[in-house]
């Protein structure tokens, strides 16, 4: 009776395992292979934290049971390990967090196709070298972890694997959004803790790979000669890595490959493909950028018909634009900036039909720019910034086209007023660069009609005359950077940008190095509070700093130097708690340091040198730390961090 009524029990249960393991390609076989059950158990074992709580049920013999364990219905042998760090539910993600060592013994489950660990930023250890014996492994997840040390040659004994995921073995993970803070403990921890070491040659035995993510690691050496024997792989991502040499010519025999990413690496030589029509048929998205890859732009690049996004900055790249790129139909983006190339823009560019962004800044392009590039109807950014063009002139077309939301023509010879043309454009112009040009004239009263205006650039010209009323009529406008003009009179319209947002829209003003006499009063009236950087700068400033300065409340960058600023410091100044940098030197500020300083706590440059300040620096920190250079030249200041004050 009793055993008829444990069946009994036994049954219904066994029914709604059968049912929720169907969906998961679980198993109903009793106990678990008693080798996958040791891995297993050694694996937990290695864990002392798991803020997502499934290794707490592993309990009992029957692992196929267990959260994150699948098993083969038949054999009864584990078949995938599923735990990642991303935990997802209906409607959010959240990372768990899984602190320990990862066993080697996780090789004993010898029938297992998928192993997934990825985003466990706690755990810690090395690839085994027995991780050969995962002969059945397809699906191999490491990224994301602290897992460090060589990638195991024998990984090349792993015949059935299409997807290698080892990217971003950091010791923190993901970088968590706050981390940016800790600028000096974040450059530590990224370059300690990654894979190192370099690419195993056996890595060309993996002739069903799809997938090989190995971006942000510390790796070493070449890439493997023999890579293009990897026929199926689709994405090939080796970015942010130590890599050098050459990219080898076997490249071109990646038939299947649709995403190459190699940027980020000291990478050199020449770009060896396509050597011949009709191969890498399918790559659409190619970075190659920042490595020290020279020689010419391929010239039959137009042959890779498929790309979609492309970019080649900062290498040593030479010689003309190959005007083969006007085959590149599908092209979206192009960036090449930042190389040595020259010569004139291809007419064929004007085929690029697709084309949304164009980056060609930090090269030696010569004029005149191809007309053809007036048939750019969807190109939203254009930057052209420090070539040998000597416009002259900004192109009329550039005014025409219905998309260009974003206009760098810095450094390109541009001479003459701001031209009228901007006024009628239809191009909804969120950022415009025409700094480091020959601009003479002031800055035009229809200017405020670029409602959309995020961002404006006419730094390093040769402006001149005082800003009109009318910038107030900027909505949007978030950057102004005026900096190594000669505009004169008043600065006070800018104070007034923005208005109709609460708090005012500009977050970035540089007004340095002109000639402007007043305004600073004017802050009272303006809106400024979310100017995060502020530069007044070598400038003509008189008079007394108004107390409503203590208004910028974000401000975290004041710069005042080389004025004429008189009076006492105003205690106001204090209150600016973010303040990160204050410069102040070259003035005439009279009196004593306000104690109210010492609350500057995140201050980390200071300048006061160069004033007429006198009495006892405030004793404390931040101002003690501070070398003495920042207080000298000054009337009579005493204290640390100058000498003591003679009592
Ligand atoms: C066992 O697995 C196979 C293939 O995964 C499936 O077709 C079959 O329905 C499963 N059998 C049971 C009893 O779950
Ligand atoms: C690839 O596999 C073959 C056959 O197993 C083996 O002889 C060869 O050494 C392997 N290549 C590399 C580079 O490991
Ligand atoms: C590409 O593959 C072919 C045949 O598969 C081979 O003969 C050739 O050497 C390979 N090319 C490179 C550059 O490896
Ligand atoms: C404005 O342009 C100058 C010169 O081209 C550059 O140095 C500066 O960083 C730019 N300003 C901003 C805010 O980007
Ligand atoms: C700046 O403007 C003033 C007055 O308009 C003029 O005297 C001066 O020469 C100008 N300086 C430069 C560098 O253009
Ligand atoms: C302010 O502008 C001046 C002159 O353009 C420059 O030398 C200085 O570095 C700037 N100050 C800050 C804090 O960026
Ligand atoms: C400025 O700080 C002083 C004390 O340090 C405080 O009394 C005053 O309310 C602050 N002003 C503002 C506008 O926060």
């Amino acid at each position: 009776m009793t055993k008829m009524g444990c069946q009994m029990l036994w049954l219904p249960l066994a029914l709604t395992l059968m049912m929720a393991t169907v969906s998961t390609g679980g198993s109903i076989v009793e106990e678990c292979d008693p080798g996958d059950l040791k891995g297993l158990a050694s694996f937990r074992g290695g864990i002392h934290m798991d803020t997502s709580g499934r290794l707490a049920k592993w309990v009992g013999r029957r692992c196929c049971r267990w959260q994150g364990i699948s098993c083969n219905n038949e054999t009864g042998r584990v078949t995938e390990v599923h735990l990642p760090g991303f935990i997802s539910s209906v409607d959010f993600v959240f990372q768990s967090q899984m602190e320990g060592w990862f066993s080697p013994s996780i090789t004993l489950l010898t029938s297992l196709e998928v192993l997934d660990l990825g985003g466990l930023a706690g755990l810690s250890g090395r690839i085994p070298t027995s991780i050969g014996r995962l002969k059945n492994l397809r699906k191999l997840y490491l990224y994301g972890n602290k897992l460090r040390g060589p990638v195991p040659e024998s990984i090349g004994k792993l015949l059935k694997l299409e997807e290698l995921h080892l990217h971003e073995n950091r010791l923190s993970g993901f970088l968590p959004p706050t981390l940016g803070c800790l600028k000096n403990l974040n450059a530590l921890l990224l370059h300690s803790n990654r894979f190192t070491g370099s690419i195993p040659a056996s890595f060309s035995n993996l002739t069903n790979l799809m997938h090989l993510d190995l971006h942000a690691n510390s790796i070493t050496g070449h890439i493997p000669q023999n890579i293009g024997d990897l026929q199926l792989l689709k994405e090939l991502d080796l970015s942010d890595n130590l890599l050098n040499g050459e990219i080898p010519a076997s490249v071109n025999n990646l038939t299947s490959i649709s995403v190459m990413y190699l940027d980020a690496n000291h990478l050199e030589g020449e770009i060896p493909f396509p050597s011949n029509y009709g191969q890498m048929p399918l790559l659409g998205f190619l970075r190659l950028q920042n490595n020290q890859l020279g020689g010419k732009i391929p010239p039959n690049l137009g042959y890779l018909v498929s790309l979609q996004r492309v970019s080649l900055e900062n290498n040593k790249l030479e010689g003309a634009i190959p005007s083969s790129l006007g085959n590149l139909e599908a092209l979206t983006e192009l960036y090449l900036n930042g190389n040595k190339l020259s010569g004139v823009i291809p007419k064929s560019i004007g085929q690029l039909s697709h084309l949304i962004l164009l980056t060609l800044s930090h090269n030696s392009i010569q004029g005149p720019l191809p007309n053809e590039m007036s048939a750019l109807q969807n190109l939203q950014t254009l930057d052209l910034s420090f070539n040998s063009l000597t416009l002259n002139s900004i192109p009329r077309w550039v005014a025409k086209l219905p998309s260009l939301s974003r206009i760098y023509l810095a450094g390109c010879g541009i001479k003459g007023q701001i031209p009228d043309m901007l006024k009628s454009t239809p191009s909804p112009i969120q950022e415009l660069d025409l700094s480091a040009n020959d601009l003479t004239g002031g800055i035009p009263a229809w200017m405020g009609s670029l409602t959309q205006l995020y961002s404006l650039n006419l730094s390093r010209n040769h402006l001149s005359s005082s800003i009109p009323a009318s910038v107030a009529d900027f909505q949007e406008l978030g950057v102004l950077d005026l900096h190594s003009n000669n505009i004169t009179a008043s600065m006070e319209h800018v104070f007034k940008i923005g208005t109709s947002f609460p708090g005012g829209s500009l977050t970035y003003v540089d007004l340095s190095d002109n000639s402007f006499t007043s305004g600073i009063q004017q802050i009272s009236v303006g809106t400024l509070e979310r100017v995060v950087y502020l530069n007044l700068s070598h400038n003509l400033q008189k008079g007394k700093l108004p107390t409503s300065m203590e208004k910028l409340k974000a401000l975290q960058s004041l710069d005042l130097s080389y004025n004429k600023f008189g009076f006492g410091l105003v205690e106001a100044l204090a209150n600016l708690s973010h303040l990160e940098t204050l410069k102040l030197q070259r003035n005439q500020f009279t009196g004593r340091i306000p104690a109210e300083f010492l609350n500057l706590k995140n201050l980390k440059d200071l300048d006061l040198s160069d004033n007429l300040l006198v009495g006892e620096i405030p004793a404390g920190r931040p101002l003690s730390d501070f070398p003495q250079s920042c207080f000298t030249g000054n009337t009579g200041l005493c204290g640390k961090p100058l000498s003591p004050c003679k009592s």
